[in-house]
């Protein structure tokens, strides 16, 4: 996904340069070319051989001892992105403050004058995060147009609780991602389910599915690094929230309704990727079923239908709203997904061939067909659920850009 993306990192003197390591290596994963730009202070903690190692490229290091003398001109020129992790108190201070006397900070202000998009990732003590000299610092360089990742709040290496810790490398690789793609969603807000729905029989058992939720939170987080205000409504998984997101928690496909319902007028666009049950039991018994009730089967599973959510809401006002559903599907796959796409009066539908092993419930992988209104096919080969979470999105681009045009 970075492939060949020159990625400029600056390591500053914070403990936290122990997670920068593994930001490089999953940088390189991503086949960025890295290259590293180390302070004195970072070099106390760590050794430059380590990111030389990881990168694979030589690490620049203050001037006296670079081999040539315009490595800061050179090195912030090549960079799709310049981020600094850690980037600590005194350097967000030298940064909002012009000040540049080392090699980092030289190419860090070069960057800033020809607006090379910076990303910093903080990191410091949470009273020293709070410090006045510090919040200035930050809104300065917000208002000059320097991003941020974190810091988030929680255990600090020096034992005290609170805001400082640097975020964790998933997440500022992540927000690299959406520097380098750009931000097309920017401005757009985003509604995304996920996960199964559970129906409740009895306090024990209900009757959900096999939705693992990774195709749902894919891509409300990559919405979200493209700029989108995302809210994710999801059923029961084991996921962690994507950072940035507003995820709200349901259960059975009444509550999901329910939610959408309330959250769709807000949104620019749904993307409807819960499995949702198509029945639920009739009757909730409020007591565990003992065995002896439950001799017959047939009167314990009596079911009733669930309202189809997408299918309701394909009936209220579009008003210019791109509605996108999902048709799992273990044969016919194409003709049964088009049907969906008619019947809810879909903008596209992903038709999701879940016959296969390595392709819908569970998997870390998918491939699908996207099928537009006017029944388009575009065939995806087998992807991980990020790349297809990004085709999807690249349609939604288009479809919104339609929408803006003046009808002729
Ligand atoms: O969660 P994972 O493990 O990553 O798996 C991903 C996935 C297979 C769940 C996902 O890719 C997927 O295909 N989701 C849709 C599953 C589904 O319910 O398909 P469907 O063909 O039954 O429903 C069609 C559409 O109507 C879907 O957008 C669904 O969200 C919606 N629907 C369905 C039933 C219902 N009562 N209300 C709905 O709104």
């Amino acid at each position: 996904m970075l492939k060949d993306t020159p990625i400029l990192l600056g390591l500053t003197g914070g403990i936290a340069i122990y997670k920068s390591a593994e930001l490089t290596r999953l940088l390189r994963r991503e086949g960025a070319e890295v290259y590293c730009v180390m302070t004195r202070n970072s070099r106390r903690f760590v050794q430059p051989l380590l990111f030389e190692a990881l990168s694979q490229n030589r690490v620049a290091l203050d001037e006296g001892e670079v081999a040539h003398p315009f490595d800061h001109i050179r090195l912030s020129e090549k960079a799709r992105v310049f981020v600094v992790a850690p980037a600590t108190a005194n350097l967000l201070g030298k940064l909002a403050s012009g000040v540049a006397d080392n090699l980092l900070t030289t190419m860090l202000t070069y960057a800033l004058g020809r607006r090379a998009p910076i990303l910093l990732a903080p990191a410091m003590n949470a009273n020293m995060y709070k410090s006045p000299a510090v919040q200035e610092n930050l809104r300065r360089l917000k208002k000059w147009g320097i991003h941020l990742v974190g810091p988030a709040s929680g255990e600090l290496a020096c034992g005290d609780e609170g805001p400082g810790r640097m975020s964790e490398p998933e997440e500022i690789l992540d927000r690299i991602k959406g520097l380098v793609h750009g931000l097309d969603l920017a401005g757009r807000k985003i509604l995304v389910t996920a996960g199964p729905t559970r129906e409740p029989l009895d306090p024990i058992r209900v009757l959900s599915n096999r939705s693992s939720g990774k195709m749902g939170y894919e891509l409300a987080r990559v919405a979200a690094r493209r700029g989108a205000r995302v809210t994710l409504v999801s059923g029961p998984t084991q996921l962690a929230a994507p950072p940035g997101i507003n995820l709200v928690r349901i259960e059975t496909a009444e509550e999901l309704k329910k939610k959408t319902e309330e959250l769709y007028p807000q949104t620019n666009v749904l993307i409807m990727a819960a499995a949702v049950a198509d029945f639920r039991p009739r009757r909730f018994h409020s007591q565990k079923q003992k065995k002896t009730e439950m001799k017959s089967a047939d009167n314990l599973l009596e079911l009733s239908s669930t309202p189809d959510i997408l299918k309701e809401i394909s009936k209220y006002p579009r008003r210019g709203r791109v509605l996108i559903g999902f048709a799992a599907e273990s044969e016919n796959t194409i003709p049964n997904a088009k049907a969906k796409l008619q019947a809810k009066n879909l903008d596209l539908i992903v038709a999701n061939d879940v016959s296969r092993p390595e392709s819908g419930f569970e998997v870390s992988t998918n491939q699908v067909c996207l099928i537009s209104a006017d029944e388009k096919i575009e065939e995806l080969p087998l992807l991980p659920k990020e790349e297809v979470a990004e085709k999807i999105l690249d349609r939604v681009v288009k479809i919104l850009e339609t929408r803006r045009r003046p009808k002729p």
